[in-house]
Protein backbone atom coordinates (compact mmCIF):
# COMPACT_ATOMS: atom_id res chain seq x y z
CA UNK A 1 0.00 0.00 0.00
CA UNK A 2 1.22 3.13 -1.49
CA UNK A 3 2.59 5.41 1.72
CA UNK A 4 2.16 9.66 1.82
CA UNK A 5 4.42 11.82 3.29
CA UNK A 6 2.92 15.17 4.44
CA UNK A 7 2.59 17.61 7.64
CA UNK A 8 -0.21 16.59 10.15
CA UNK A 9 -3.12 18.82 10.69
CA UNK A 10 -4.23 19.99 14.27
CA UNK A 11 -7.12 16.94 13.75
CA UNK A 12 -3.99 14.23 13.81
CA UNK A 13 -2.00 15.66 16.24
CA UNK A 14 -3.46 13.10 18.73
CA UNK A 15 -2.77 10.19 15.82
CA UNK A 16 0.50 11.48 15.90
CA UNK A 17 1.39 11.46 19.77
CA UNK A 18 0.63 8.26 20.14
CA UNK A 19 3.21 7.07 17.64
CA UNK A 20 5.77 8.76 18.95
CA UNK A 21 4.65 8.00 22.36
CA UNK A 22 4.67 4.02 22.00
CA UNK A 23 7.86 4.37 20.08
CA UNK A 24 9.97 5.65 23.47
CA UNK A 25 7.35 3.46 26.02
CA UNK A 26 4.73 6.13 27.30
CA UNK A 27 0.80 6.11 26.18
CA UNK A 28 0.00 9.51 24.92
CA UNK A 29 -2.59 11.15 26.94
CA UNK A 30 -3.86 12.69 24.14
CA UNK A 31 -6.33 15.18 27.00
CA UNK A 32 -7.22 18.63 25.75
CA UNK A 33 -4.02 20.09 27.65
CA UNK A 34 -1.58 17.79 26.94
CA UNK A 35 -2.71 18.06 22.31
CA UNK A 36 -2.92 22.11 23.56
CA UNK A 37 1.11 22.06 24.89
CA UNK A 38 2.17 20.23 21.75
CA UNK A 39 0.13 22.74 19.50
CA UNK A 40 1.99 25.50 21.17
CA UNK A 41 5.64 24.23 21.13
CA UNK A 42 5.37 21.99 17.44
CA UNK A 43 5.11 24.28 13.93
CA UNK A 44 2.35 21.90 12.25
CA UNK A 45 4.44 22.95 9.01
CA UNK A 46 7.40 21.79 10.20
CA UNK A 47 6.06 17.81 11.13
CA UNK A 48 5.58 15.09 9.19
CA UNK A 49 4.40 12.15 8.87
CA UNK A 50 3.83 9.04 7.19
CA UNK A 51 0.30 7.50 6.11
CA UNK A 52 -0.81 4.72 5.05
CA UNK A 53 -4.72 4.23 4.61
CA UNK A 54 -5.21 7.23 6.48
CA UNK A 55 -3.28 5.47 10.01
CA UNK A 56 -0.21 7.49 11.09
CA UNK A 57 2.77 4.63 10.72
CA UNK A 58 5.90 7.17 10.96
CA UNK A 59 6.47 10.36 12.80
CA UNK A 60 9.10 13.40 12.99
CA UNK A 61 8.73 17.25 13.30
CA UNK A 62 11.79 20.12 13.04
CA UNK A 63 11.92 22.90 15.66
CA UNK A 64 13.26 26.15 14.34
CA UNK A 65 15.99 26.98 16.70
CA UNK A 66 18.49 29.66 17.59
CA UNK A 67 22.01 28.10 18.41
CA UNK A 68 25.14 29.92 19.84
CA UNK A 69 28.07 29.23 18.09
CA UNK A 70 31.99 29.36 19.01
CA UNK A 71 32.49 33.85 18.74
CA UNK A 72 28.98 34.44 20.10
CA UNK A 73 26.91 34.93 16.93
CA UNK A 74 23.76 32.83 16.92
CA UNK A 75 22.07 30.81 13.67
CA UNK A 76 18.60 29.31 13.03
CA UNK A 77 19.02 25.24 13.14
CA UNK A 78 16.71 22.86 12.32
CA UNK A 79 16.60 20.62 15.50
CA UNK A 80 15.02 17.36 14.40
CA UNK A 81 12.21 15.45 16.84
CA UNK A 82 9.78 13.18 17.66
CA UNK A 83 11.46 10.55 14.89
CA UNK A 84 9.42 6.93 15.22
CA UNK A 85 8.30 4.45 12.95
CA UNK A 86 5.89 1.51 14.17
CA UNK A 87 7.31 -1.47 14.77
CA UNK A 88 5.14 -3.07 11.61
CA UNK A 89 6.82 -0.92 9.69
CA UNK A 90 10.70 -0.50 10.69
CA UNK A 91 13.23 -1.18 8.11
CA UNK A 92 11.46 -0.05 5.40
CA UNK A 93 13.27 3.09 4.99
CA UNK A 94 10.30 5.38 6.20
CA UNK A 95 12.99 6.89 8.43
CA UNK A 96 14.96 7.89 5.91
CA UNK A 97 12.10 9.32 3.47
CA UNK A 98 11.03 11.30 6.64
CA UNK A 99 14.90 12.68 7.00
CA UNK A 100 14.59 13.80 2.94
CA UNK A 101 11.56 15.71 3.41
CA UNK A 102 13.67 17.52 6.61
CA UNK A 103 16.38 18.58 5.16
CA UNK A 104 14.41 19.79 2.32
CA UNK A 105 12.92 21.99 4.55
CA UNK A 106 15.63 22.93 6.34
CA UNK A 107 17.48 23.97 3.01
CA UNK A 108 14.34 25.68 2.27
CA UNK A 109 14.50 27.96 5.31
CA UNK A 110 18.12 29.02 4.77
CA UNK A 111 19.27 26.77 7.81
CA UNK A 112 22.41 25.90 7.24
CA UNK A 113 22.70 23.57 10.11
CA UNK A 114 20.40 21.05 11.43
CA UNK A 115 20.68 19.35 14.60
CA UNK A 116 19.57 16.64 16.68
CA UNK A 117 19.79 14.34 19.99
CA UNK A 118 19.61 10.14 19.01
CA UNK A 119 18.35 7.73 20.84
CA UNK A 120 20.92 5.75 19.50
CA UNK A 121 24.75 6.53 18.82
CA UNK A 122 24.41 4.63 16.10
CA UNK A 123 21.78 5.87 13.55
CA UNK A 124 22.56 9.52 12.16
CA UNK A 125 25.95 9.38 11.03
CA UNK A 126 24.61 7.90 7.77
CA UNK A 127 22.80 10.66 7.25
CA UNK A 128 25.65 13.33 7.76
CA UNK A 129 25.43 14.07 11.65
CA UNK A 130 27.99 14.32 13.32
CA UNK A 131 28.07 14.24 17.50
CA UNK A 132 29.00 18.27 18.36
CA UNK A 133 28.09 18.36 21.68
CA UNK A 134 29.68 15.84 24.39
CA UNK A 135 27.96 14.98 27.47
CA UNK A 136 29.43 14.46 30.57
CA UNK A 137 26.94 12.75 33.38
CA UNK A 138 28.74 13.55 36.75
CA UNK A 139 28.19 12.13 40.38
CA UNK A 140 29.93 12.31 43.53
CA UNK A 141 29.96 12.03 47.34
CA UNK A 142 30.29 16.05 48.73
CA UNK A 143 31.48 14.48 52.32
CA UNK A 144 34.79 13.47 50.03
CA UNK A 145 35.14 16.13 47.10
CA UNK A 146 35.79 19.37 48.90
CA UNK A 147 34.03 21.87 46.85
CA UNK A 148 35.16 25.43 48.18
CA UNK A 149 32.51 27.86 49.85
CA UNK A 150 29.92 29.83 47.91
CA UNK A 151 31.64 33.31 46.84
CA UNK A 152 27.90 34.67 46.49
CA UNK A 153 24.62 34.35 48.59
CA UNK A 154 22.39 31.77 47.46
CA UNK A 155 18.32 31.56 48.01
CA UNK A 156 16.08 28.98 47.73
CA UNK A 157 13.19 30.74 45.89
CA UNK A 158 9.89 30.12 44.78
CA UNK A 159 9.79 29.46 40.67
CA UNK A 160 7.82 33.01 40.71
CA UNK A 161 10.61 35.12 41.90
CA UNK A 162 13.11 32.33 40.24
CA UNK A 163 11.53 33.31 36.75
CA UNK A 164 12.93 36.23 35.69
CA UNK A 165 16.01 35.68 37.23
CA UNK A 166 16.65 32.57 35.11
CA UNK A 167 15.78 34.06 31.94
CA UNK A 168 17.90 36.66 32.65
CA UNK A 169 20.80 35.18 33.88
CA UNK A 170 20.59 32.27 30.73
CA UNK A 171 20.27 35.36 28.01
CA UNK A 172 24.08 36.37 29.07
CA UNK A 173 25.19 32.92 29.36
CA UNK A 174 23.77 31.82 25.91
CA UNK A 175 26.59 33.80 23.50
CA UNK A 176 29.10 32.62 25.82
CA UNK A 177 29.35 28.89 24.84
CA UNK A 178 28.11 27.39 21.52
CA UNK A 179 25.52 24.57 21.27
CA UNK A 180 23.12 26.15 23.40
CA UNK A 181 19.78 27.19 22.49
CA UNK A 182 17.57 30.65 21.99
CA UNK A 183 14.59 29.90 24.41
CA UNK A 184 10.86 31.28 23.80
CA UNK A 185 8.63 32.43 26.52
CA UNK A 186 6.86 28.63 25.18
CA UNK A 187 10.16 26.91 25.50
CA UNK A 188 10.89 28.11 29.06
CA UNK A 189 7.40 27.74 30.36
CA UNK A 190 6.93 24.06 28.96
CA UNK A 191 10.21 22.63 29.28
CA UNK A 192 11.67 24.57 32.36
CA UNK A 193 9.12 25.96 34.48
CA UNK A 194 6.20 23.11 33.96
CA UNK A 195 7.18 20.35 36.49
CA UNK A 196 5.38 17.19 35.61
CA UNK A 197 5.28 14.21 38.29
CA UNK A 198 5.90 11.77 35.31
CA UNK A 199 9.38 13.67 34.98
CA UNK A 200 10.56 13.75 38.71
CA UNK A 201 11.44 9.70 38.76
CA UNK A 202 10.99 9.09 42.73
CA UNK A 203 12.21 12.36 43.59
CA UNK A 204 10.96 15.83 44.52
CA UNK A 205 9.76 19.02 42.87
CA UNK A 206 11.83 20.95 41.25
CA UNK A 207 13.14 23.65 43.53
CA UNK A 208 14.86 26.72 42.33
CA UNK A 209 17.75 28.16 43.89
CA UNK A 210 19.25 32.27 42.51
CA UNK A 211 22.73 33.27 42.96
CA UNK A 212 22.98 37.20 43.75
CA UNK A 213 25.86 39.45 43.87
CA UNK A 214 25.25 42.89 45.37
CA UNK A 215 21.65 42.31 45.45
CA UNK A 216 21.54 41.00 41.59
CA UNK A 217 21.10 37.44 40.17
CA UNK A 218 24.44 36.07 38.68
CA UNK A 219 23.72 32.31 38.38
CA UNK A 220 20.91 30.01 38.99
CA UNK A 221 20.03 26.15 39.28
CA UNK A 222 17.42 23.71 39.58
CA UNK A 223 17.69 20.45 41.48
CA UNK A 224 15.22 17.39 43.22
CA UNK A 225 16.14 15.63 45.92
CA UNK A 226 15.82 11.67 46.32
CA UNK A 227 16.16 10.67 49.97
CA UNK A 228 17.72 7.62 51.17
CA UNK A 229 18.67 5.75 54.20
CA UNK A 230 21.59 3.43 54.25
CA UNK A 231 21.18 1.24 57.58
CA UNK A 232 20.11 5.29 59.29
CA UNK A 233 22.49 6.36 57.91
CA UNK A 234 21.81 9.45 54.96
CA UNK A 235 22.57 8.75 52.06
CA UNK A 236 20.68 10.82 49.46
CA UNK A 237 20.94 12.57 46.20
CA UNK A 238 20.57 15.93 44.97
CA UNK A 239 19.73 16.01 41.25
CA UNK A 240 20.93 18.60 39.33
CA UNK A 241 18.65 19.78 36.81
CA UNK A 242 21.09 22.76 35.48
CA UNK A 243 23.73 25.19 36.96
CA UNK A 244 23.82 28.84 34.92
CA UNK A 245 26.39 31.50 35.90
CA UNK A 246 27.37 34.43 34.44
CA UNK A 247 31.15 33.46 35.58
CA UNK A 248 32.71 31.01 37.65
CA UNK A 249 32.25 32.48 40.91
CA UNK A 250 28.36 32.64 40.73
CA UNK A 251 28.39 28.67 39.21
CA UNK A 252 30.78 27.89 42.17
CA UNK A 253 28.35 29.21 44.32
CA UNK A 254 25.53 27.12 43.22
CA UNK A 255 27.42 23.75 42.61
CA UNK A 256 28.57 24.77 46.69
CA UNK A 257 25.24 24.56 47.30
CA UNK A 258 24.16 21.59 46.13
CA UNK A 259 27.18 20.08 47.77
CA UNK A 260 25.91 21.44 51.47
CA UNK A 261 22.58 20.23 51.52
CA UNK A 262 22.84 17.88 55.16
CA UNK A 263 21.25 14.36 54.51
CA UNK A 264 22.10 14.37 50.49
CA UNK A 265 25.43 13.65 50.59
CA UNK A 266 25.38 12.78 47.14
CA UNK A 267 25.45 15.51 43.60
CA UNK A 268 24.43 13.85 40.64
CA UNK A 269 24.42 16.27 37.27
CA UNK A 270 22.75 14.58 33.79
CA UNK A 271 24.96 16.84 31.53
CA UNK A 272 27.85 19.21 32.46
CA UNK A 273 30.32 20.69 29.76
CA UNK A 274 33.47 18.75 28.72
CA UNK A 275 35.57 21.54 29.93
CA UNK A 276 33.67 22.01 33.32
CA UNK A 277 35.84 23.78 36.10
CA UNK A 278 34.44 22.50 38.92
CA UNK A 279 37.13 19.44 38.98
CA UNK A 280 39.79 22.05 38.90
CA UNK A 281 38.51 23.80 41.85
CA UNK A 282 37.75 21.15 44.47
CA UNK A 283 40.33 19.39 46.58
CA UNK A 284 39.97 15.92 46.01
CA UNK A 285 38.99 15.71 42.05
CA UNK A 286 39.02 12.01 42.30
CA UNK A 287 35.97 11.88 44.25
CA UNK A 288 34.47 13.16 40.81
CA UNK A 289 33.18 10.51 38.56
CA UNK A 290 32.45 11.39 34.74
CA UNK A 291 30.81 9.62 32.48
CA UNK A 292 31.09 11.09 28.51
CA UNK A 293 28.51 10.90 26.55
CA UNK A 294 27.00 11.92 23.01
CA UNK A 295 24.76 14.80 23.05
CA UNK A 296 23.54 17.37 20.21
CA UNK A 297 24.58 16.07 17.28
CA UNK A 298 25.11 18.97 14.12
CA UNK A 299 24.46 18.80 10.34
CA UNK A 300 26.17 20.84 8.16
CA UNK A 301 23.17 21.71 5.28
CA UNK A 302 25.74 24.52 3.74
CA UNK A 303 29.35 24.18 3.81
CA UNK A 304 30.04 28.19 3.36
CA UNK A 305 27.09 29.73 5.26
CA UNK A 306 28.28 27.25 8.38
CA UNK A 307 32.10 28.03 8.42
CA UNK A 308 31.23 31.65 7.68
CA UNK A 309 28.45 31.89 10.68
CA UNK A 310 30.74 31.09 13.15
CA UNK A 311 33.93 32.43 14.58
CA UNK A 312 37.75 32.07 14.96
CA UNK A 313 39.87 32.48 17.24
CA UNK A 314 43.26 32.40 15.24
CA UNK A 315 43.96 32.71 11.54
CA UNK A 316 44.91 30.55 8.52
CA UNK A 317 43.84 29.79 5.17
CA UNK A 318 43.11 25.75 3.85
CA UNK A 319 41.62 23.64 1.31
CA UNK A 320 39.28 21.26 2.54
CA UNK A 321 37.45 18.67 0.47
CA UNK A 322 34.15 17.47 1.90
CA UNK A 323 32.21 14.73 0.83
CA UNK A 324 28.51 14.75 1.32
CA UNK A 325 26.86 11.43 -0.26
CA UNK A 326 23.42 12.97 0.40
CA UNK A 327 25.12 15.39 -2.56
CA UNK A 328 23.39 18.46 -0.34
CA UNK A 329 26.78 20.54 -0.02
CA UNK A 330 29.85 18.27 -0.48
CA UNK A 331 32.95 19.95 -3.08
CA UNK A 332 36.32 21.32 -2.43
CA UNK A 333 36.71 24.39 -0.82
CA UNK A 334 39.16 27.12 0.10
CA UNK A 335 38.75 28.11 4.14
CA UNK A 336 40.02 31.64 5.07
CA UNK A 337 39.28 32.63 8.82
CA UNK A 338 40.83 34.90 11.25
CA UNK A 339 38.83 36.85 14.24
CA UNK A 340 38.07 39.32 12.04
CA UNK A 341 35.98 37.05 9.55
CA UNK A 342 35.96 34.22 7.23
CA UNK A 343 35.34 33.28 3.66
CA UNK A 344 35.07 29.88 2.04
CA UNK A 345 34.87 29.79 -1.49
CA UNK A 346 34.41 26.83 -3.97
CA UNK A 347 37.93 25.76 -6.08
CA UNK A 348 39.36 23.72 -8.23
CA UNK A 349 42.41 22.93 -6.32
CA UNK A 350 44.38 19.70 -4.21
CA UNK A 351 42.63 19.34 -0.75
CA UNK A 352 45.36 20.08 2.07
CA UNK A 353 42.59 17.94 4.40
CA UNK A 354 39.73 15.62 3.55
CA UNK A 355 36.25 14.85 5.67
CA UNK A 356 33.22 13.30 5.63
CA UNK A 357 29.89 16.00 6.35
CA UNK A 358 29.45 13.64 9.42
CA UNK A 359 33.04 14.35 10.40
CA UNK A 360 32.68 17.69 9.30
CA UNK A 361 29.65 18.12 11.66
CA UNK A 362 31.36 16.63 14.70
CA UNK A 363 34.02 19.52 14.00
CA UNK A 364 31.96 22.07 13.73
CA UNK A 365 31.23 23.66 16.79
CA UNK A 366 35.07 22.98 17.83
CA UNK A 367 34.39 20.64 20.38
CA UNK A 368 36.78 17.89 19.05
CA UNK A 369 40.41 18.39 17.93
CA UNK A 370 41.00 17.27 14.19
CA UNK A 371 44.25 14.92 15.10
CA UNK A 372 42.13 12.72 16.92
CA UNK A 373 39.46 12.39 14.19
CA UNK A 374 42.75 11.97 11.81
CA UNK A 375 44.08 9.16 13.81
CA UNK A 376 41.15 7.20 13.93
CA UNK A 377 41.25 7.37 10.12
CA UNK A 378 38.15 9.91 9.73
CA UNK A 379 40.29 12.41 8.29
CA UNK A 380 42.61 12.47 5.67
CA UNK A 381 45.40 14.95 5.03
CA UNK A 382 49.30 15.86 6.36
CA UNK A 383 49.95 16.03 9.81
CA UNK A 384 50.90 19.78 9.68
CA UNK A 385 47.78 20.62 7.61
CA UNK A 386 45.43 18.65 10.06
CA UNK A 387 46.57 20.35 12.86
CA UNK A 388 46.20 24.00 11.14
CA UNK A 389 42.60 22.50 10.80
CA UNK A 390 42.10 21.67 14.15
CA UNK A 391 43.37 24.98 15.36
CA UNK A 392 41.17 27.42 13.51
CA UNK A 393 38.18 24.99 14.86
CA UNK A 394 38.64 24.09 18.02
CA UNK A 395 36.82 26.27 20.44
CA UNK A 396 37.50 27.69 24.23
CA UNK A 397 34.94 27.28 26.03
CA UNK A 398 33.90 24.27 24.11
CA UNK A 399 30.33 23.54 22.96
CA UNK A 400 27.99 22.66 24.93
CA UNK A 401 24.36 21.67 24.58
CA UNK A 402 22.60 21.92 28.05
CA UNK A 403 18.97 20.33 26.79
CA UNK A 404 17.70 17.37 24.99
CA UNK A 405 14.86 17.84 22.49
C1 LIG B 1 15.10 4.47 14.61
C2 LIG B 1 13.88 4.26 13.73
C3 LIG B 1 13.15 5.59 13.56
C4 LIG B 1 14.34 3.73 12.37
O1 LIG B 1 13.27 3.74 11.45
P1 LIG B 1 13.27 2.81 10.13
O2 LIG B 1 12.14 3.27 9.27
O3 LIG B 1 13.30 1.40 10.56
O4 LIG B 1 14.64 3.21 9.46
P2 LIG B 1 15.01 3.01 7.90
O5 LIG B 1 14.36 1.75 7.41
O6 LIG B 1 14.71 4.26 7.15
O7 LIG B 1 16.57 2.81 8.03
C5 LIG B 1 17.50 3.55 7.33
C6 LIG B 1 18.86 3.01 7.64
O8 LIG B 1 19.15 3.21 9.04
C7 LIG B 1 19.47 1.96 9.65
N1 LIG B 1 18.92 1.98 11.00
C8 LIG B 1 17.65 2.18 11.35
N2 LIG B 1 17.52 2.15 12.68
C9 LIG B 1 18.74 1.93 13.18
C10 LIG B 1 19.24 1.76 14.49
N3 LIG B 1 18.43 1.84 15.56
N4 LIG B 1 20.56 1.53 14.65
C11 LIG B 1 21.38 1.46 13.57
N5 LIG B 1 20.96 1.60 12.30
C12 LIG B 1 19.65 1.82 12.11
C13 LIG B 1 18.79 0.93 8.79
O9 LIG B 1 19.40 -0.32 8.95
C14 LIG B 1 18.98 1.51 7.41
O10 LIG B 1 20.33 1.26 7.00
P3 LIG B 1 20.71 1.07 5.46
O11 LIG B 1 20.33 2.35 4.78
O12 LIG B 1 22.16 0.81 5.50
O13 LIG B 1 19.88 -0.08 5.00
C15 LIG B 1 12.89 3.23 14.34
O14 LIG B 1 13.59 2.03 14.57
C16 LIG B 1 12.24 3.66 15.64
O15 LIG B 1 11.14 4.20 15.64
N6 LIG B 1 12.94 3.42 16.77
C17 LIG B 1 12.40 3.80 18.08
C18 LIG B 1 12.37 5.31 18.30
C19 LIG B 1 13.72 5.96 18.05
O16 LIG B 1 14.75 5.49 18.54
N7 LIG B 1 13.70 7.05 17.30
C20 LIG B 1 14.87 7.86 17.04
C21 LIG B 1 14.75 9.08 17.88
S1 LIG B 1 16.21 10.05 17.91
Amino acid sequence: MAIDIRPITADEIPAFRKVINRAFGGDAKNDDESVQRFKEQVDLDRTYAAFEDGNVVATAATFSFEMSLPGGAMTPMGGLTMVSVVPTHRRRGLMSRLMTAHFEDCIGRGEVVGGLWASESSIYGRYGYGNACPVVKVNFDSSKAGVPPAPDTTRIVDISEAKDAMKSIYAQVLPKRPGQLARSEVWWEHRHFRDAPEWRDGATERRYVVAYRDGDPVGYTTFRQKSKWDDGMPGGSIVVGEVMGIDTEARLSLWSLVSSVDLFPNVEAWDVPIDWELPYQVDNPRAIKRLIGDGQYVRVLDVPGALTARGYQSEDSIVISVDDPQGFTGGVYRFHASPDGSEVVEVDEEPEVAVSITTLGQLYLGATGAGSLARAGKIRGEEDAVRRFSRLLLSDPAPWCPEVY
